[in-house]
């Protein structure tokens, strides 16, 4: 997953904390996440993973206490080839089963990707902070 995220910082230019710690604090042992789905290739290497996490009141995001908070890291290697939408998927059902009814995305709003990959899962845009664009997806 480290690895994952230094190859996405390589492509995009676009630096993020992507030590192991940080890797395992945020992602693994994350008392508030609610799944993180990895999605492997066919050597068993993580090509890259999506994570939804319950947000907390005072979250650094200002989401609302109760929602799902969502972030998808994919490498270069495997773009555009469905990665993205199968792990939401997974992440849909992770949200249902635990009754999250709202599952924001935050995005910086220079990755036009990212935003046209959201967009295309059904989320929508429902705030627009300096440099930012937050989307919102309705469960169920
Ligand atoms: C954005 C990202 C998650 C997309 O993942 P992906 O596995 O390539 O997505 P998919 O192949 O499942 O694409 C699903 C749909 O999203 C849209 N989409 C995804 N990437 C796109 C792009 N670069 N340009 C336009 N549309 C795009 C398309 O509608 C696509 O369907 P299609 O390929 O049938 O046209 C991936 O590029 C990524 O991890 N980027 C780096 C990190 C990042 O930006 N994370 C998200 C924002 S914080």
């Amino acid at each position: 997953m480290s690895r994952v995220l230094r190859e996405i910082i390589e492509h995009t230019g676009r630096e993020r904390p992507n030590d192991e710690t940080f890797v395992t604090r945020q992602y693994i042992a994350n008392p508030a996440s609610i799944r993180c789905t990895v999605a492997i290739d066919d050597e068993g290497v993580a090509v890259g993973f999506q994570s939804l996490v319950r947000a907390e009141g005072g979250n650094r995001y200002d989401v609302p206490a109760g929602w799902g908070i969502i972030g998808t890291h994919i490498s270069p290697r495997a773009h555009r080839q469905g990665v993205g939408s199968a792990l939401f998927r997974s992440s849909q059902e992770a949200a249902e089963q635990a009754g999250i009814e709202k599952i924001d995305a935050y995005i910086g709003a220079d990755n036009a990707s990212g935003h046209r990959y959201y967009e295309a899962m059904g989320f929508q845009t429902y705030r627009v902070p300096e440099g930012i664009v937050q989307k919102v997806y309705t469960v169920g």
